[in-house]
């Protein structure tokens, strides 16, 4: 075992990275570099056919559903089709509103969770199209789905999810753009400058990857807490919640994840001195909006350790601590925050002496209900 985790002291250390390659291996030979577009060309159905939907639904368990809220915020914004994300346990039981315009997507790293599957079952009885994302060629999401793009992260062990995640994401801009570019939504110059930047991302990760030690200290620093809250708007919510999620599932450290305008409607009340936050500000469209909600977390007294883009050093004089991302463009910076987030889950859980691979209570993939 110690041999297959090639030199690191746990799969999850493994896995995350790992993830440069798996971003690459995922965006492989999907994109037209001579053209800056996208090809797809494992779509068994035409252009026209895809173009025809006109509203979608994403539906996941756990971290692949927080996948699928970036996804959404993706899809919307450069197609303008409407998209509806849901937890597959949840939709599983409804009785959602198809049309035959609608287009079904479930993510899913292993292929094999119950719930996920029963969702797809369901909408295939109502003779919906489905597509799927996974990483396992030949499992039973794969073959049940009519269209799969698979990730190419490669196999994940470790329970908290990690290189399968960012190769989610990948797969969602990739889709993203593939359906903008046949429903015209996005100029191709659009299409070609987001393709330059997604084709940049994987030497991004690999530099954050080099140098994790204040992350390291700063999940030192969680040691003796009993709570700790994410906060961020927008792009930057949907990664917190992934942050957030990790952060439990291994270091059992109870957290939130907020919109951070939303804080004041209750949350706020659980802040007081030197509860930390982790507060995400790469969005500049809302920026302002999140620090005025940073400033009010720290006159309660929170520790804050702030996640700002590079060049963006005004954030410092709100925080405690500033994390800069590598600067990119604004809907590519979840696959980029994302990476210090499973750093700091994955020392904190190292800091408790805790087993990372293989949290109490929780499985790699559940396929009972
Ligand atoms: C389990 C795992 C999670 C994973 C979820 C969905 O809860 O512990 O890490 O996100 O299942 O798994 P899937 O294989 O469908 O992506």
């Amino acid at each position: 075992v110690q041999a297959e985790k090639g030199g690191y002291d746990s799969f999850m250390l493994k896995e995350i990275y790992e993830q440069p390659q798996a971003v690459r291996d995922t965006m492989g030979a999907r994109i037209d570099r001579e053209n800056k577009r996208v090809i797809l060309p494992e779509l068994k159905m035409s252009d026209a056919e895809l173009a025809t939907y006109d509203r979608i639904y994403i539906v996941a368990c756990g971290t692949s559903m927080h996948a699928g809220l970036v996804g959404k915020d993706i899809i919307e914004k450069w197609t303008r089709v409407p998209v509806e994300v849901a937890v597959a346990s949840e939709f599983r039981y409804r009785d959602p509103i198809y049309t035959d315009k609608t287009l079904m997507i479930v993510i899913s790293q292993s292929g094999e969770t119950a719930d996920t599957l029963a969702a797809l079952r369901e909408a295939k009885k109502s003779n919906v199209k489905v597509l799927a994302i996974t990483n396992v060629v030949g499992s039973s999401v794969a073959r049940e789905a009519d269209e799969v793009i698979f990730t190419w992260a490669g196999p994940e062990v470790a329970v908290a999810s990690t290189k399968a995640y960012t190769s989610q994401v990948v797969a969602l801009y990739l889709f993203g753009l593939y359906l903008a570019q046949v429903k015209g939504t996005l100029a191709a110059a659009e299409v070609a400058t987001i393709v330059e930047h997604l084709e940049t991302i994987p030497g991004k990760i690999a530099s954050m990857l080099e140098d994790a030690e204040q992350v390291r200290r700063f999940a030192e620093s969680t040691k003796g807490i009993n709570s700790l809250f994410f906060i961020g708007r927008g792009l930057d919510y949907a990664v917190s919640l992934e942050g957030s999620l990790k952060l439990k599932e291994i270091s059992y450290i109870h957290s939130e994840a907020y919109p951070a305008g939303e804080l004041k409607h209750g949350t706020l009340a659980l802040i007081e001195d030197n509860v930390p936050v982790v507060a995400l500000a790469t969005q500049p469209d809302i920026y302002e909006k999140t620090v005025s909600n940073i400033v009010e977390v720290k006159a309660r007294g929170a520790h804050v350790l702030g996640f700002a883009t590079e060049g963006d050093y005004d954030l410092a004089k709100t925080v405690d601590e500033v994390i800069y991302m590598p600067a990119t463009l604004p809907m590519l910076t979840p696959i980029l925050t994302v990476i210090p987030l499973q750093l700091l889950a994955y020392y904190a859980s190292v800091a408790r002496g805790l087993d990372v691979d293989k949290p109490r209570n929780l499985a790699k993939s559940v396929t009972v209900e």
